[in-house]
C-alpha cells in the first residue's frame, strides 16, 4: 500500500461527550456490547472513542484483529485486567505477560493438553450425573430450571477437581457453600474494569468481606492440596490435576499457586457455563433442532447412562454445529482490550493503522458473526458440510500464542452436557425475557427452562 499509514487522531468515531466522553453512552446504550458492533458498521471496522479524555481505538477489521492476536507476548499485552486481576490475588497465566506468561503457559497448556481430557472424563461425567438428577428433580416437582446458576454449579465442580483435585459438589450443595463465595469474586472482576471510579480502593462493602472468606478458604485448600502434589511428583507419578503439573516446578510460590488455581477456576468456569447456557437457550427455542441434538444422543449414548469415554462425543456433528452456532451468535467474549509495546503499523483492510506504544485498542472478536446469510438466525446446519463459514473475525478461543489452552476440554464439557440434557429433557423456555450482561465474559440473564421428560 503507498498511502502513509492512517493515525489515531485520524479515526472517526461516535461524537464524545465533554469530560466524559463516550462512557455515558457506553453505559446507557440498552445493546451492551453490541454498540460497539452498531458503531463497527456506522464508522468503518476501524473507529475512535474516547473513555474520558482518553482515546480508545475500537477495531474489528479481519486483518488487524489477527495482527494483534498473534503478535503476542512482546508486540501486545492484555490492557488493566492484569492489573485487576492481580489486585483480587488472581494473578496467573491470564494476566501474565512476557517471560513469566511464557513459563506459566507451558504448565497451563500441558496440564490441559488434549492427552488428559481421557482421563478428565471421569470427573465431567460424574458432575454431568448430578446435573441430570438436578434436573430430573426439578422436572418431576414442576420447577423450571436456573440454567446458567446450574451450569456454573457443573463447571465449578469440574474446574475444581481438574484444577486442585478438590470435589466442590456444588451440584448438590444446599445453601451457603464456597461456591457461592467464588461465584461472587468473578463478578467483581467485571466491576472493576468498568468502573469509572475505583470505589473499591477506599470503601469495604459485605461483598468485599465475603470474597476475602472465599480467598482464604481457596488459599488453605491449595496449601492442603499443594502438599499432597509434592509428595505425588516426588515419586514421578504422572501429574492428574494442575496443582500436580505446578508441584513438578522448582521456584514456584505460594501466592503463585492460589493465584494460578484462581487463574483456572476464572478462565474454565463463566465461559464454559455461559457457552453451555446459551446453547440450551437456542435449542429451547428451536424444538426441531433440538429433537436432532436429542437423535444424535440417543444414537451415540444409547437411551440412558453416560459414555464410558469421549470417544462417543465424535459422533455428535449436529450438536457440536449447534454449539459453533450458539457461540457465533453470543460470544462469551466479543472484545478484549489490548496495548502495543512499542510503536507500531498494523495492515488493515483498507489503510494501515500507526499506534503508538501503549494506545489502547479494542478488538471485536466476533465482528465476522455477522457476515453469514441471516445472521440473526440460529442455524446450526451452516456448520455442517464441506463449506462452513469462515467469517473473520470470529474468534471465540482467541488467536495466536495465547489462543484459549481449555477449548478442548470446554468443547468436551460443552457437548456433553448439551447432548445429555437434550436427550433426557424436552426443554421449552420459561417465558420470561432473556437478557445479556458483560461483566468480564458475556452471560445471559433470566435464563429459566421448563423440563419435560421422555424421548
Ligand atoms: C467455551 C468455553 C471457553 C471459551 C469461549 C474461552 C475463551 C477464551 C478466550 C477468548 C481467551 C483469550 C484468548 C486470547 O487472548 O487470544 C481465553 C484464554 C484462556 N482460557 Fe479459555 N475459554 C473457554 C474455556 C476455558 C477452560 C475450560 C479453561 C481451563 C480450565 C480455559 C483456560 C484459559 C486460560 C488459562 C486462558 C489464558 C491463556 C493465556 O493468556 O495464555 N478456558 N479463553
Amino acid at each position: 500500500m503507498s498511502t502513509a499509514p492512517r493515525t489515531v487522531d485520524e479515526l472517526t468515531g461516535p461524537r464524545p461527550l465533554p469530560v466524559v466522553g463516550n462512557l455515558v453512552r457506553m453505559r446507557t446504550d440498552r445493546e451492551g456490547h453490541r454498540a460497539y458492533d452498531r458503531w463497527a458498521r456506522e464508522y468503518g471496522p476501524t473507529y475512535l472513542l474516547r473513555f474520558g479524555r482518553m482515546p480508545i481505538v475500537v477495531s474489528g477489521d479481519g486483518p488487524i484483529v489477527e495482527a494483534v492476536l498473534r503478535d503476542r507476548p512482546h508486540g501486545f499485552t492484555r490492557t488493566r485486567v492484569g492489573p485487576v486481576l492481580e489486585g483480587l490475588g488472581i494473578d496467573g497465566v491470564f494476566g501474565a505477560e512476557g517471560e513469566r506468561w511464557r513459563r506459566l503457559r507451558k504448565l497451563a497448556a500441558q496440564s490441559l493438553n488434549a492427552a488428559y481430557l481421557r482421563e478428565y472424563f471421569t470427573t465431567i461425567t460424574r458432575s454431568g450425573t448430578r446435573l441430570r438428577t438436578r434436573w430430573a428433580s426439578a422436572a418431576a416437582d414442576g420447577r423450571p430450571v436456573d440454567v446458567l446458576d446450574d451450569m456454573m454449579r457443573f463447571t465449578l465442580d469440574v474446574t475444581t477437581t481438574l484444577a486442585i483435585g478438590h470435589d466442590l459438589n456444588a451440584l448438590e450443595a444446599a445453601g451457603d457453600g464456597l461456591h457461592r463465595r467464588l461465584a461472587e469474586l468473578f463478578p467483581e472482576i467485571g466491576r472493576r474494569l468498568y468502573a469509572p471510579v475505583p470505589l473499591h480502593r477506599w470503601i469495604t462493602l459485605p461483598r468485599d468481606r465475603r470474597r476475602e472468606r472465599a480467598m482464604r478458604e481457596v488459599d488453605a485448600l491449595v496449601r492442603v492440596a499443594y502438599a499432597e502434589a509434592r509428595s505425588r511428583a516426588a515419586t514421578g507419578a504422572k501429574p492428574r490435576t494442575f496443582l500436580e503439573a505446578l508441584a513438578g516446578v522448582a521456584d514456584v510460590t505460594h501466592e503463585e499457586l492460589v493465584g494460578n488455581v484462581l487463574t483456572m477456576l476464572l478462565a474454565g468456569q463463566d465461559t464454559t457455563s455461559s457457552t453451555a447456557a446459551w446453547t440450551l437457550h437456542y435449542l429451547s427455542r428451536h424444538p426441531e433442532a433440538q429433537q436432532r441434538v436429542r437423535n444424535e444422543a440417543v444414537a451415540a449414548f444409547g437411551p440412558s447412562g453416560m459414555p464410558a469415554d469421549p470417544g462417543p462425543l465424535r459422533a455428535l456433528p449436529f450438536t457440536d454445529a449447534a454449539i459453533r452456532e450458539a457461540m457465533r451468535l453470543r460470544p462469551i467474549a466479543p472484545v478484549m482490550g489490548f496495548r502495543p509495546t512499542r510503536d507500531t503499523v498494523l495492515p488493515g483492510t483498507g489503510y494501515d493503522l500507526r499506534l503508538p506504544a501503549g494506545q489502547s485498542i479494542l478488538l471485536l472478536l466476533a465482528h465476522g458473526a455477522r457476515s453469514v446469510d441471516d445472521p440473526d438466525a440460529f442455524r446450526p446446519e451452516r456448520w455442517l458440510g464441506d463449506n462452513p463459514p469462515t467469517p473473520a473475525p470470529l474468534h471465540p478461543f482467541g488467536a495466536g500464542p495465547r489462543f484459549c489452552p481449555g477449548h478442548n476440554l470446554a468443547l468436551v464439557e460443552v457437548a456433553l452436557v448439551t447432548a445429555l440434557l437434550c436427550r433426557d429433557f424436552r426443554l421449552t423456555p420459561d417465558g420470561g425475557p432473556v437478557g445479556e450482561k458483560l461483566a468480564f465474559t458475556a452471560f445471559p440473564t433470566g435464563l429459566r427452562l421448563r423440563l419435560g421428560v421422555g424421548q
